[in-house]
């Protein structure tokens, strides 16, 4: 975490500032992408390639492919899968949108499975109710930075002859009981927008799989379905990570751990300063598990009023999220009403994500934690 100077212990505090990771980079970037104007590269240049072979080895995947986003990630590594219209995929109903949005997309239907108390990702215990004759994979998320129950998840899928495609998206370099996040299914999905642990000057994703037929089929789907120039051999999309998000991503990846580390030093003082104060409910981390700290997602009943109470001195927070997919207009289709997955909607209605970045200093998490505690002190 950075020391703090007398200006520091003043200024506001942001819900996330992209700066103090940007700004050493910044020089390094803008020249690389000088020469990238002149050589015309945008798409398909060398940095992708060169990127796709670094995440790979982050990740601990044999191979990777680069996409335009995280959402392709999912969505096309789902059609690369097989999965078809009438197929049921489930899915955490405690997610960010957009993994509905992608087994939706490849045509097959979402079937939402409710959220553990003990970490807010899916509850291995409801998975196997939730199984039906045409379930054909599950996608589970590893929400705010903290696998999923992946042993558990891993045994049911190869039990019942599922596919598992990890929403990894916001956990890169997490890990639990000694397997590492994309890497405890048949593929795991990446997101690089701007705010994630690894984030681009842009939206960009990426797909890891040791399954080199998957990994071909996405290279194809994510430029117009094409084996090489103009023979298209299926149905594509225009999906490719773009060379200047490649160029980007690889400055910024050898940093990588040394962010998460930062991230996980601000989680611990939180974790210390915060405990036992009035009803606030801290993450859990289970056992064995390593999270990278996406989003530090406290809990309380009073959320609004302390988000409030943040606000007025100079504190940003966020909420992730505010309505479950389940419950949203875009998938009233399905079917679901209020109550249906209690846990996720309880988790609704009282989450609220505290300032966590890299770079944050010392003052500004003290700030933090003084304010959350002078609110439950009464302090208005
Ligand atoms: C859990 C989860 N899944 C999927 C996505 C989709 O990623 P993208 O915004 O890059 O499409 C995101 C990021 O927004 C996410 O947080």
């Amino acid at each position: 975490m950075a020391s703090s100077t007398t200006a520091d212990a003043l200024a506001a505090v942001p819900f996330y500032d992209l700066d103090p990771a940007n700004a050493p980079l910044k020089a390094a970037i803008v020249a690389e992408f000088e020469e990238l104007v002149s050589s015309g590269s945008f798409t398909n240049g060398p940095q992708v390639a060169a990127f796709e072979d670094a995440f790979a080895a982050y990740a601990g995947a044999p191979l990777c492919v680069g996409l335009a986003s995280g959402l392709d990630a999912l969505r096309l590594g789902l059609v690369a899968l097989g999965i078809e219209p009438g197929d049921e995929v489930l899915v955490p109903a405690n997610t960010f949108i957009a993994t509905f949005e992608a087994i939706g997309q490849a045509g097959a239907v979402p079937v939402p499975v409710d959220a553990t108390e003990s970490d807010l990702n899916v509850d291995v215990a409801l998975l196997e109710a939730a199984v039906s004759p045409r379930t054909k994979a599950i996608v589970p998320v590893h929400l705010y930075g903290q696998l999923a129950d992946m042993r558990e998840i891993a045994r049911i899928a190869s039990e019942r002859g599922l596919l598992v495609l990890e929403d990894a998206c916001q956990a890169h370099g997490a890990t639990r009981d000694g397997m590492r996040a994309g890497t405890g299914g048949v593929a795991g999905a990446f997101s690089f927008y701007p705010g994630k642990n690894l984030g681009a000057f842009g939206d960009a994703g990426a797909l890891v799989s040791g399954d080199a037929d998957l990994v071909e089929r996405v290279r194809r789907l994510r430029e117009h379905g094409q084996r090489e120039k103009y023979v298209h051999v299926e149905e594509g999309f225009t999906a490719r990570l773009d060379t200047v998000q490649a160029l980007v991503l690889l400055h910024k990846l050898p940093l990588l751990d040394s962010w998460n580390d930062q991230r996980a030093a601000v989680a611990a003082v939180y974790e210390e300063r915060l405990q036992g104060v009035g009803n606030l409910k801290l993450p859990p981390v289970p056992e064995g598990s390593r999270p990278v700290w996406h989003l530090y997602v406290v809990r309380s009943q009073q959320r609004h009023a302390l988000a409030t109470h943040l606000r007025e001195r100079g504190i940003g927070t966020g909420l992730h999220y505010p309505q479950p997919p389940h419950l949203s207009a875009a998938y009233a289709s399905l079917g679901y009403s209020a109550g249906a997955f209690p846990v996720t909607e309880r988790a609704a209605n009282e989450v609220l994500s505290l300032p966590l970045f890299p770079g944050m200093t010392e003052a500004q998490v003290e700030a933090v934690c003084s304010a959350v505690k002078g609110f439950f002190a009464g302090e208005r």
